[in-house]
């Protein structure tokens, strides 16, 4: 098992080009299994959690190539297989995003029921009472949800809104199944994260007949069939955040290109509160640390609020602010696994509920750290970065699920990172 050796403190300086997103490029390529024939994505990022779901549609029967300039073609002729086995959704959940495109294209899928993770129990309850009111017949059986349309899919009105908001892939798998539903469906309450509006217009462009894309209200008229699509995914904005904090935190200067700051004005404005400068520039912009920052509360929800996923990162870089900051968890209760880890580098956080008060101190020290899921790991290795010594960061294949050669990149800014064998199982 990897590890991470950082040595710190550096200063990141330089460019860096955003990769394709992670989170539109997985529900994209379920769409794709809405049309037979051959599609085309492009920019889909080199990553552990896009392998996972290559496994997975090549066990459907589909033929997935994938291509090291981030081409992937899926071959969607045939599905002879619509299940989602244990062995690969237990890998990764995103892979219950199958569901409503399988149900809509077979009329029956079998999907292995995800079980909890390290960011807190991740029930999928709303997906399926949105399957249900499109007509849906589901029950559970030995641990997988197996859904069924003898009827055919009927448009209906389905409201999609749960006790922490919205759902991202709940509202995918709503979607994708609407489009081949016979007559309307309106959504209410739908998420409108730019990866659900990515998927939209995908799905548009498969000629699916889609309106109200980006606001929590989506009408989807039904049609009869979509035809396969060659279409490039967004930039992916947890990564340019997560850049975003680096250069921060190491009061560095970092020009971000192939990043769209108006999917992160969320993330733009605590960066100014803290009172790090962002220039939009180019197809990008540039991110400039300072000497000393100050703290800023921040509350994660759904979109367009501060994202979940980047909550961990931006509390390492809280950790050294010049004074007391509130980060209040609104999207993941109990997503602060990081928290102990960060306090072993000598960090002053305290957990209060689904909040953690973040008492500013003037440096961070190098600690063996555990990482516990994606983008924990991504906050350990920030830290890590201006922390003092050298941070050694177990369990890196956390971060390879989602960042392609994050290591590579930092040390091209400037960092000290090695990969290394070993480590705490
Ligand atoms: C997606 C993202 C994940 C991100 C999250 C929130 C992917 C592959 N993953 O996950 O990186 O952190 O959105 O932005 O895109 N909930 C229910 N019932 C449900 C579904 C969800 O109560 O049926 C709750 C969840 O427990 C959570 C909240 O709703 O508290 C939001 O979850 P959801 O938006 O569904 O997250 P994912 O789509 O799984």
């Amino acid at each position: 098992m990897d590890v991470f050796r950082i040595e710190g403190p550096v200063r990141l300086a330089g460019h860096v080009d955003i990769n394709g997103s992670k989170n539109a490029s997985l529900p994209i390529m379920a769409a794709a299994l809405l049309a037979p024939g051959n599609s085309t994505l492009l920019g889909v990022p080199r990553l552990a959690d896009i392998s996972v779901f290559k496994e997975l549609i090549d066990q459907l029967g589909c033929k997935v190539e994938r291509r090291e300039d981030g081409v992937l073609t899926i071959d969607a002729t045939k599905i002879d297989n619509p299940v989602g086995p244990y062995d690969i959704v237990r890998k990764m959940r995103a892979s219950v995003c199958i569901l409503g495109p399988l149900l809509a294209r077979c009329g029956r899928v079998e999907v292995s029921m995800p079980g909890g993770c390290a960011i807190g129990d991740r029930p999928i309850d709303l997906h399926l009472i949105g399957l249900r009111q499109l007509g849906a017949q589901i029950h559970l059986k030995n641990g997988y949800v197996i859904a069924e349309t003898p009827q055919g899919l009927k448009g209906a009105s389905i409201f999609l809104g749960g006790p922490y908001g919205s759902t991202v892939l709940g509202t995918a798998n709503v979607l994708m199944a609407a489009t081949l539903a016979k007559g309307r469906t309106i959504i209410e309450s739908a998420a409108c994260e730019p990866e659900i509006t990515d998927l939209a217009n995908c799905l548009n462009v498969m000629g699916a007949r889609i309106s109200g894309i980006g606001s929590p209200r989506l009408v989807i008229d039904g049609v009869n069939h979509l035809h396969p699509v060659q279409y490039r995914v967004i930039p992916d904005r947890i990564e340019a955040g997560t850049f975003m904090a680096a250069a921060a935190i190491t009061g560095g200067e970092v020009h971000i290109g192939h990043c769209r700051l108006e999917d992160m004005m969320a993330v733009v404005d605590r960066l100014r509160i803290i009172g790090i400068a962002v220039e939009a520039n180019g197809d990008g912009c540039t991110v400039a640390g300072a000497e000393s920052f100050q703290p800023a509360d921040i509350t994660t929800q759904p979109y367009p609020g501060f994202p979940t996923d980047l909550q961990a990162q931006f509390m390492a870089l809280l950790a050294l602010a010049h004074g007391n900051s509130i980060v209040v968890e609104k999207v993941f209760p109990d997503r602060f696994l990081h928290v102990a880890e960060l306090n072993r580098m000598a960090a002053n956080l305290r957990k209060e509920g689904s909040a953690v008060i973040v008492a500013g101190v003037k440096k961070l020290v190098a600690a063996p750290v555990m990482a516990s899921d994606l983008r924990a790991s991504a906050a350990l290795v920030i830290a890590g970065l201006a922390a003092e010594g050298a941070t050694i960061v177990n369990r890196v294949y956390h971060i390879d699920r989602g960042y392609e050669r994050i290591e590579e990149r930092f040390n091209l800014l400037g960092a000290k990172i090695s990969r290394e064998e070993g480590g705490t199982v």
